[in-house]
């Protein structure tokens, strides 16, 4: 769906193993920086693309070239394209739900999975409602900007010690979304399938983050998805929302370093 499109993507480091990022909505590459820096520094290489419809890459102006499947099969091509071998992929929110159909689609792709403040059930009625008119008022006022307040209230847990500064920085990445992106992203969340009964058959390393005040995707959530994946390990978060990689990023690197660790790498498996 998203063929022959200009995909920008961060790519740092170097090793035996790479580990791919795959950003939430409506951000872009670089919410991963600590991620890729703790990557890196263990001797790996970081892959990272702004999906399409975000960051610097191109932005189809069709809602419906948009779809979580679509991204998956970007972000596996992308892997393939690069010569990355199997790779450990590490999604957030909506990158959560293009890992899960990674696995699903691509499983060949994967040596391990970190699902972030995500889940696998679709949206409810009322959540692809929401949506729509989230869609219906981008449309119609031509930008983004009178949904950015409410989704950083949303997003960012009210205690995080790094509520400030993570807020702006999100909220650029907001603000400078494309509308026609940020629809199709909505499109492809809005469609997106039910993974839950994909769980069970995860053959690869799992680790399940989640913040402990995420509203979007929450704790139990998480629990539940940790539970239905062979082996899977949960980390809850402290004094993180829905972007607990970016809210308490030395608590969520402690576990991500930890779980890095545990991952054979293509070589040496
Ligand atoms: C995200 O962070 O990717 C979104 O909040 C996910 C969603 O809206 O379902």
């Amino acid at each position: 769906m998203f063929d022959g499109l200009a995909v920008n993507y961060l790519d740092e480091g170097g090793g035996d193993q790479a580990v791919l990022f795959v950003h939430g909505f409506p951000f872009r590459a670089t919410m991963w920086e600590p991620q890729i820096r703790l990557s890196v520094a263990a001797g790996r290489r970081a892959v990272a693309p702004d999906l399409p419809g975000f960051g610097g890459s191109a932005v189809p102006s069709d809602r419906s070239a948009y779809s979580i499947d679509g991204y998956a099969d970007l972000v596996a091509a992308l892997a393939s394209d690069l010569g990355l071998g199997r790779v450990v992929m590490v999604g957030l929110s909506m990158g959560g739900y293009i890992a899960l159909a990674v696995a699903r689609r691509h499983p060949e792709v994967l040596a391990g999975l970190v699902l972030a403040d995500t889940r696998a059930d679709p949206d409810t009625p009322a959540g692809r409602q929401t949506r729509s008119d989230q869609q219906a008022l981008v449309e119609e006022r031509g930008d983004v900007i009178p949904l950015v307040d409410g989704l950083l209230t949303r997003v960012l847990a009210e205690s995080g010690p790094r509520h400030a500064a993570v807020g702006a920085t999100l909220g650029d990445m907001m603000r400078s979304t494309a509308p026609a992106g940020w629809i199709g992203a909505l499109e492809a969340m809005k469609e997106r399938r039910d993974q839950t009964d994909l769980l069970p058959s995860i053959a690869v390393p799992t680790l399940v983050v989640v913040g402990e005040a995420d509203v979007i995707a929450p704790v139990d959530v998480a629990e539940a998805m940790a539970k239905a994946i062979p082996g899977a390990h949960l980390e809850v978060v402290p004094e993180a929302g829905h972007v607990a990689n970016l809210e308490n990023p030395e608590v969520f690197n402690r576990a991500f370093s930890e779980f890095l660790s545990t991952v054979p790498s293509e070589r040496k498996a």
